[in-house]
């Protein structure tokens, strides 16, 4: 069965990248982005600290409780957790190794959230992290 295209934007492109405007760049095909596949309990998700690819400071969170999957960031002194639905019109977003990007209408977001390319005006929801143990805990609240 063919793939509808939210199903392919929110499932087939998490390893792949960019498709921006109408020059297509294609950035990022072929890196890896380590996917954790989790369940929400208690209006939480828990993800033990030795998921972290020890060689990126970016990895997916996925859980099917969720419409769209969480982009978990390592900072110097903290971790960002940003939901991964374009603030513009709600379409799931794809993630590179620098950047995070709406494939319908071409809005590039940082990794802190915040909007490079417009036509997304807001910024990405940060859910609120923190650490417990060896465990990174994220508040859907
Ligand atoms: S829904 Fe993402 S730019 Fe329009």
């Amino acid at each position: 069965m063919m793939p509808t295209r939210r199903s392919f934007i929110k499932k087939g492109c998490v390893h792949c990248a960019a498709i921006i405007g109408a020059g297509f760049l294609l950035e990022g095909c072929g890196s890896s982005m380590h996917m954790y596949k989790t369940q929400v309990s208690d209006k939480k998700i828990i993800v033990p600290l030795n998921e972290f690819p020890a060689d990126k400071n970016i990895m997916v969170v996925r859980s099917k409780d969720m419409e769209n999957d969480i982009l978990l960031v390592k900072k110097n002194d903290h971790y960002n957790a940003l939901y991964l639905q374009c603030t513009h019109e709600g379409v799931g977003l794809s993630a590179t190794d620098k950047k995070i990007v709406c494939t319908a209408h071409g809005s590039v977001f940082d990794f802190d959230g915040n909007v490079l390319k417009e036509p997304a005006l807001k910024p990405l929801k940060k859910f609120e992290t923190s650490v417990i143990e060896n465990n990174l805990i994220i508040s859907l609240t």
